[in-house]
């Protein structure tokens, strides 16, 4: 499974990346915003530099909810960098707008998944991924990594080439969970991805194992 960072902030992606395993970031609006990004210039200026730092795919979301729209700016944030996935909203549009990015050899990622059903549509038109968000459907108390296994069952079935990118992710055990579901990549905040590593099992060995070294120094 491959790991992307699910942030625009430019230390937290530099501090994963350091780590070695980050393969991928993913963004959205909020993301942005919550960084102080304001302004056409600001924001492709922020993905090139994102590109910059990580050698792997960037999700870059369009603001608009029309066909045109969609294209139009997805055009325009694709010719930024060649790691730029464009990340559409899984409405109508949306779906027709990734069905044209693919024929025209540009990369999307289908974004706000919750069913099935949408999966289906997103591999159909050709979304190069999918995002289920799996956080946000476990806080209206359904199992949000039971629909990962089942976009994984059906992409298998059915020779679907989109990779399963589970969103949302709140903590370390939502990332386990996915691996063991399948899912092709989870993108995590920086802080779920750092809880990877904890136990204090670990903890605790590795101080024993440091006091008995002094003993043969
Ligand atoms: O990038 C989309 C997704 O990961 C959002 O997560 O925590 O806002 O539900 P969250």
């Amino acid at each position: 499974m491959k790991f992307f960072i699910d942030t625009a902030n430019i230390a937290q992606i530099k501090e994963a990346n350091d780590l070695g395993i980050l393969d991928g970031v993913t963004t959205n609006p909020s993301l942005m915003a919550k960084e102080g990004i304001k302004g056409h210039d600001a924001i492709m200026k922020h993905y090139k530099d994102i590109c910059e730092i990580v050698d792997g795919p960037v999700s870059a979301e369009v603001f608009g909810t029309t066909f045109d729209e969609i294209i139009m700016e997805g055009k325009v944030l694709a010719a930024i960098h060649e790691n730029i996935v464009v990340k559409v909203p899984m409405i109508k549009e949306g779906v027709k707008a990734i069905k044209w990015f693919t024929d025209n050899g540009i990369r999307t990622n289908c974004t706000l998944v919750f069913s099935a059903g949408q999966a289906i549509l997103a591999a159909k038109a050709g979304a190069a991924f999918v995002s289920p968000f799996i956080g946000r459907i476990d806080d209206s108390s359904w199992d949000g990594v039971q629909l990962i296994e089942q976009i994984v069952g059906i992409y298998n079935a059915q020779g679907y080439m989109t990779e399963v990118l589970a969103a949302s992710i709140r903590n370390p055990l939502h990332i386990v969970r996915c691996a063991e579901a399948g899912a092709d990549i989870c993108t995590c905040p920086l802080v779920s991805i750092l809880g990877l590593l904890k136990h204090p099992l670990t903890d605790i060995g590795l101080e024993q194992f440091l006091n008995d070294a002094k003993k043969m120094q």
